[in-house]
């Protein structure tokens, strides 16, 4: 008999751990806020959850830059709350995944501060990569290559004589040197961090950047050296998805294995994976490789139906085609939330991007595959977009000269209750300020309004997810397309669950008579409103 992979159509909330809950009321999110907050996600129905890096960092990119794989930062914790946490979570039948990086760690890691202190051409040196520079003394770097975040991908550093000397790679910050998978020290480090966690009992992880870790051995210069910091997109074909890094997920893999022959329970590796093409994408999660990777696509289409269509039948025939799952996401902590990136653009998001992204929440909860979920999306959180500069901590503002503010407003801390901030978010003394400003109007989302309110975004994925779990039409399986008029996009899951998405605003034909089982909007029976996504059983 097949046996039920549980990762193949897992529905996974991602906790953006500083964001989530305050139990201690400095005004920072922390592991015993989201243990406090594990019966509201079980009410919601959430298979999993995945935590954002909580180790001991300097923060620079918001734990992103790791000093400590094996540790947790006071400011989230200990490991003996980290150990409650997941006690509390098994009980409820959640399943805990972290988040692991990596292609970098933070400038304060132990063996960075070995390597700066050693001399060129040490072992200590050999874990990352230092490189000396070009032209007159060395004052140019290496190569051409651009960081992800903006300027160049080198830095220079003082030599312990007091000398300018070598200087180190680094795709994102200066603050976030990468580790050089070419040495065979690194990958046995990552091993021990591995088992470190899967013996405290987590059922898998995240893995930040997982189409980096190698580079080209020569470390050449780039034809496009601005392409990746253009985009914002890990296109430069030197530094990102090299061969060799599908042997580090063939191993990581193998670990989980070894953990689910000795108890049964099968672990989870999900990797955010930035290739440009579907066929490229799905050569991560080849049946002895990654168990998933999100499939970012969707979250980058327009709100437009042939858009969302080609996304989708990309993903069926080169991703689902070869066997393995598709893992849809629509919002994460790096990208402007959907309420605001599908409406106009005003401070508090707007009808039409509510309805729109309502819509697109049903059509994610019908597609075949894994699908994740970003804290608050499930209250229909708008984008905060008139954040103060001087509070905006995303280091790509700083590095983008002040230009770019992508990433702090998608990052305001969640409202749990109340009229005024911080809406139960810390439990902190009165006046305790959350570490982001959160705006008068966000009491209008606050969990018991979303709870109490049976129309709210919240009932909506409820409701979804509670169909999900009952219908064997739903999650993993197949997907049919059908013909529709321009602006509706169909499909049949099973042999007679339609779901139809009108991506107009003008009301058209239901392709199924009678009331739907769920829609995200009012959907009177034969008709599909516009903005609007319905699931119904197809009795004819
Ligand atoms: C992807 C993470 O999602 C993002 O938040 C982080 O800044 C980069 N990787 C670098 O680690």
């Amino acid at each position: 008999m097949n046996r039920h992979h549980w990762w193949r159509d897992a529905v996974i909330y991602q906790v953006y751990v500083r964001s989530f809950l305050d139990s201690t009321g400095d005004g920072i999110g922390d592991l015993a806020g989201v243990r406090a907050g594990l019966p509201y996600l079980k009410k919601l129905g959430v298979d999993g959850i995945w935590l954002s890096p909580f180790y001991p960092s300097p923060q620079h990119d918001h734990g992103y830059d790791v000093a400590d794989y094996c540790d947790v930062d006071p400011v989230f914790g200990d490991l003996t709350e980290f150990d409650l946490l997941v006690g509390a979570a098994r009980r409820l039948g959640i399943k805990v995944l972290l988040d692991i990086v990596p292609n970098h760690c933070s400038s304060e890691h132990p063996w960075f501060r070995e390597a700066l202190a050693a001399p060129p051409g040490s072992p200590e040196r050999a874990r990352f990569h230092f490189a000396d520079g070009r032209g007159a003394d060395g004052a140019e770097p290496p190569n051409n290559w651009h960081a992800m975040f903006g300027g160049p991908a080198w830095t220079r550093v003082t030599e312990p004589d007091g000398r300018p000397g070598q200087w180190y790679l680094h795709m994102f910050t200066p603050e976030q040197p990468d580790w050089n998978w070419r040495e065979p020290q690194v990958a046995a480090e990552f091993d021990r961090i591995l088992r470190f966690w899967l013996d405290r009992g987590v059922d898998g992880f995240r893995i930040d950047v997982a189409a980096g870790l190698f580079k080209h051995p020569e470390l050449p210069d780039s034809p496009d050296p601005q392409a990746d910091a253009r985009t914002r997109d890990s296109v430069n074909p030197l530094a990102w998805n090299q061969p060799e890094v599908h042997d580090v997920w063939r191993h990581w893999r193998a670990v989980c294995e070894e953990y689910t022959a000795r108890d049964g329970r099968e672990r989870l590796l999900v990797g955010e994976v930035s290739v440009p093409t579907a066929r490229e994408h799905a050569r991560y999660v080849r049946p002895d490789e990654l168990h998933q990777a999100f499939f970012f696509d969707l979250l980058g289409a327009p709100w437009d139906a042939d858009a969302f269509r080609k996304v989708i039948s990309e993903a069926m025939q080169d991703i689902a085609g070869t066997g393995s799952t598709v893992t849809w996401v629509l919002n994460n902590h790096d990208q402007v939330r959907t309420v605001t990136r599908y409406g106009e653009p005003t401070p508090q998001g707007s009808g039409l991007g509510t309805a729109r992204a309502r819509a697109a929440a049903l059509l994610m909860l019908a597609l075949p595959g894994a699908a994740y979920i970003y804290q608050g999306e499930e209250l229909g959180l708008p984008e905060v977009v008139d954040l103060p500069d001087d509070v905006l901590t995303d280091p790509i503002f700083r590095r983008t000269g002040s230009r770019e503010r992508i990433r702090d407003g998608c990052r305001v801390p969640l409202p749990w209750s109340g009229q005024t901030s911080p809406f139960g978010f810390t439990s902190g003394a009165e006046g305790a300020k959350p570490w982001l400003p959160q705006p008068e109007w966000f009491a209008e989302h606050a969990t018991d309004r979303a709870l109490a309110d049976t129309r709210s975004f919240w009932h909506l994925y409820r409701d979804g997810l509670q169909l999900r779990a009952a219908l064997p039409q739903l999650g993993e399986g197949s997907l049919r397309p059908l013909d529709t008029q321009p602006g509706v996009l169909a499909f049949v899951r099973g042999d007679d669950l339609v779901c139809a998405v009108n991506f107009g605003t003008a009301p058209v034909p239901a392709p199924v008579p009678g009331t739907p089982l769920l829609a995200s909007g009012p959907c009177p029976p034969g008709v599909l409103p516009g903005s609007t996504a319905a699931w119904w059983i197809d009795g004819s």
